[in-house]
């Protein structure tokens, strides 16, 4: 039997406000994510138990049991096509994962996997369920597997996972990414936000309850990369800074060599510039790379849809499911 393959792009975080803590250790946020064309593959066939096995970039540090996000969504997808009746076929699958998307870079790429490994068995099981049904179970697995099956730019709230999409014009937005060596987990980001927070002598401990910032959502509206560039934010960064100090350096090149707007890209370490056009995102892309200030770069484009079954190469299928607002 031959496997179903999904495809799933990386996310950004336009903003990123983040609240204080709460009582289940998660903090509730507000963000808009944006997806962006670096993408993961993850195919699924029928095998007699799950399994997963990661080829690609970081391959080595993703977990191979049952920690694996993907695996984990795939139990749940299980557990919520059974219940709708519709897992009669729900067997077993060896999930295959390649990846592209850095592993533990602030870029989602495991929760992207877990969107790809559900859009992939939903078709492979023929449980049908639909796109919302599929949210509701993706925000379960993870903060930021929901995103990952809508794609495109949108507003999440509570952990991540509560999310609307934005109404924007179709404007294409020229990214390049710097990748950093090493990983940043994100629950020592989190932590060490709550560290700095506590420790600011000139301030609440607390923080305010996160807000979408209204200039960033007029220049999405406007579809006007210098504006949206100007009002790129990440409580996170701060963060990510203290716990990797050399993301100043990489921050302010990339700046200086003609970015318009610069942000960490979730807990980090990579850091995404925004270019104002395609042209001056290839000049950004070699000057950055020459800047010795990270491992290497890419450029992207945002927004790009979530996961997508393809049916053969970069010829992305139909959604499993047609795509409507989730609830
Ligand atoms: O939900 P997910 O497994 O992606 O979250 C990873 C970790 O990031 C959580 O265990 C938590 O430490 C932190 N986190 C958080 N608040 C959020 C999302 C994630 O504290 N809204």
């Amino acid at each position: 039997m031959t496997g179903l393959t999904a495809r799933v792009p990386a996310k950004l975080n336009l903003q990123l406000a983040v609240g204080p803590p709460r009582a289940d250790g998660y903090h509730d946020l507000v963000t808009v994510f944006h997806a962006v064309s670096l993408f993961d593959e993850v195919t699924v066939t029928a095998a007699a138990r799950d399994a997963v096995t990661v080829t690609g970039e970081g391959a080595d540090r993703v977990p191979a049991g049952r920690d694996n996000l993907a695996l984990r969504a795939v139990t749940a997808l299980r557990a919520a096509a059974r219940r709708a009746g519709a897992g009669a076929a729900a067997g077993g699958v060896q999930v295959t994962i390649r990846k592209r998307i850095p592993v533990a870079a602030g870029l989602a790429g495991g929760s992207a996997d877990a969107a790809a490994a559900m859009v992939a068995c939903n078709e492979l099981w023929g449980a049908g369920l639909p796109l919302p049904r599929l949210v509701q179970v993706a925000a379960t697995v993870g903060s930021d597997v929901a995103f990952a099956l809508l794609g495109g730019t949108a507003v999440g709230r509570g952990r991540g996972e509560r999310i609307t999409p934005a109404l924007a014009p179709a404007t294409a937005y020229h990214w390049v990414l710097a990748f950093a060596d090493g990983q940043l987990p994100t629950p020592e980001v989190y932590a060490a936000l709550d560290r700095l927070r506590a420790a600011r002598a000139d301030g609440p401990a607390s923080p305010a309850r996160p807000e979408l910032d209204p200039s960033l959502m007029s220049a999405l509206r406007a579809g006007d990369a210098r504006l949206v560039g100007r009002a790129l934010s990440n409580d996170l960064q701060e963060a990510a800074m203290s716990l990797r100090p050399s993301l100043r350096k990489t921050v302010a090149a990339g700046l200086e060599l003609g970015a318009v707007g610069a942000v960490v890209a979730g807990s980090g370490p990579t850091c995404a510039f925004l270019a104002a056009n395609a042209e001056r995102a290839l000049d950004l892309a070699v000057s950055l790379s020459g800047a010795g200030v990270c491992r290497s770069v890419a450029r992207v484009t945002g927004p790009v849809p979530g996961a997508l079954l393809i049916r053969g190469e970069d010829r992305p299928g139909p959604p499993a499911a047609p795509l409507r607002s989730p609830p």
